[in-house]
């Protein structure tokens, strides 16, 4: 039996092959544009998407007999509003979880409806990368397009429906809407009043390890399949990394270094920050989890080494960065390129370097910006923690969780040890055993994932590098207040 995981990035669809064991057999990606139309904004072609699975499935089955595959689970990005007219056409190009288009409808949202209003219904506050704002954002400034919308959905829950024809959407992506009601997980009928859509309009809810149907025939006759290949709901890309990493039960917790940042903290029971900071969400396994998601974090490091310093030999420049500059650099890096969401939710705050002089080296500015994204997701720590969340160690996957140095910095920064997953593909792993468990191959989530996955090294941290990397971070918690108003007024 064979299981493909989809994991549907912001800079790259990935597909992963495995059998019923976990044994992951092949990892192949096709890349897509990021499109920036004005500043701050960010969108993507759905169109896009599902051509790189047309491309990418046929590749993961090279040398495979695809006659095998038993089934297929999705996790993607979140939050991304996809609209689709009555023929199934998209009618605009996906307003994706990092654009910050939706200051004005987030202010509304907050302050006129109200925190504790939003919270009552969703269990969350609004972000200007939820769905409800970008939503309202399209009726008042695109009413010919918001006429016409038939089918709204989120990124992965497009390709669901191109692969079955199926329009649904589990409880953990759905999560982000700002029109879930979380702790009952149904559609709140206030919250898709308030933004001028009906239930109809929206996908069907179901558990991310449920199976919604299956390949389509002429879809299944392209990819070489034979009868039927379940489909299960799948998840929000950081749920479906907590499963592939593991991330499942009472207090576990996970770190991804994609483009955005997160901590994902799993529960067994519903809960809501009180501060706002973190989002309470449903969870793939059927529980929930809260979460910290900064916008930009390997996206800085690509965007200082590709953009600035002009290099893709980011080895060479971690090389310059020796032991003895660890904890003790003067420089230091704001990692605001898109705003920032958790804790701060400001769409105005700005990437900044601080503290540069005459004898300031290269090497020290790149040792900054990784240390300002340590610093950044230490900000969602130091929220778990106020909420009497301890934490006491994490998984870390992405994309910058290959980097040997970020990872030491960011077990010093923490001060927790880091568990490294043998699979690193989180949301991909994640995908395929969601659908292992729809085809029956594990009776749930945390089962398959007890079975599954395992520890290959751990990353401890040192005590006196975490003090000293305590003295800095003390030191940087001090900037973005000093520049919050700067920040609006430059604007
Ligand atoms: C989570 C979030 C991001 C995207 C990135 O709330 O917005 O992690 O899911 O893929």
């Amino acid at each position: 039996m064979l299981f493909i995981g989809i994991d549907l990035g912001t800079s790259a669809c990935k597909f992963l092959l495995t059998d019923e064991t976990g044994a992951v057999l092949k990892t192949v990606s096709r890349e897509y544009p990021l499109m920036f139309p004005n500043p701050g904004w960010s969108e993507q072609d759905p169109s896009h998407w599902w051509n790189a699975c047309l491309e990418g499935i046929p590749a993961l089955l090279e040398g495979f007999d695809a006659k095998e595959v038993k089934g297929i689970g999705a996790g993607g990005q979140m939050h991304g509003l996809v609209i689709l007219d009555e023929n199934d056409q998209v009618l605009r190009p996906a307003i994706l979880w990092n654009d910050g288009r939706t200051a004005a409808e987030v202010d509304y949202l907050n302050e006129e409806i109200g925190r504790s209003v939003l919270s009552e219904r969703t269990a969350n506050i609004a972000f200007a990368g939820f769905t409800a704002p970008k939503i309202l954002w399209v009726q008042k400034n695109e009413p010919e397009i918001f006429a016409r919308i038939k089918k709204i959905m989120l990124p992965k829950d497009y390709i669901v429906y191109k692969l079955t024809g199926v329009h649904c959407c589990d409880y953990s992506d759905a999560s982000g809407m700002l029109l879930l009601d979380v702790k009952n997980k149904c559609w709140s009928s206030e919250m898709l009043s308030l933004c001028g859509v009906t239930e109809e309009q929206m996908p069907a809810l179901y558990e991310s390890y449920d199976k919604v149907g299956q390949v389509k025939a002429d879809i299944a006759e392209k990819f070489g399949f034979a009868g039927d290949v379940t489909v299960c709901a799948g998840a929000g890309d950081n749920a479906a990394a907590a499963v592939g990493t593991g991330t499942v039960g009472e207090g576990k917790c996970n770190i991804s270094l994609g483009t955005s940042g997160t901590v994902f903290i799993s529960s067994d029971n519903f809960g809501v920050d009180s501060t706002n900071g973190l989002h309470s969400f449903a969870h793939a396994d059927g529980y929930y989890h809260l979460m910290g998601c900064m916008l930009s974090a390997a996206s800085c490091n690509k965007w200082w080494q590709d953009e600035i310093i002009g290099t893709k030999d980011y080895k060479g420049e971690e090389a310059k960065i020796t032991d003895d500059m660890l904890g003790k650099n003067k420089v230091f890096f704001l990692p605001y390129l898109m705003g920032e969401r958790s804790p701060i939710n400001d769409t105005d705050a700005r990437a900044t370097f601080v503290g540069m002089s005459m004898d300031t080296t290269r090497a020290q500015m790149t040792q900054a910006m990784l240390e300002g994204v340590a610093f950044a997701i230490r900000d969602s720590f130091e929220v778990a923690k106020s909420l009497g969340i301890e934490i006491n160690r994490s998984n870390i996957c992405g994309g910058g969780s290959k980097s040997p140095l970020w990872k030491k910095i960011f077990a010093n920064v923490l001060g927790i040890p880091l568990d490294i997953i043998k699979t690193e593909e989180g949301p991909g792993y994640g995908g395929a055993i969601l659908a292992m468990v729809a085809c029956g191959v594990y009776p749930d989530v945390r089962s398959a994932a007890e079975a599954l996955v395992s520890t290959v090294s751990t990353i401890e941290p040192e005590p006196e590098l975490t003090k000293l990397y305590e003295e800095r971070y003390q030191q940087y918690r001090k900037i973005y207040p000093a520049m919050k108003q700067l920040f609006k007024d430059l604007k």
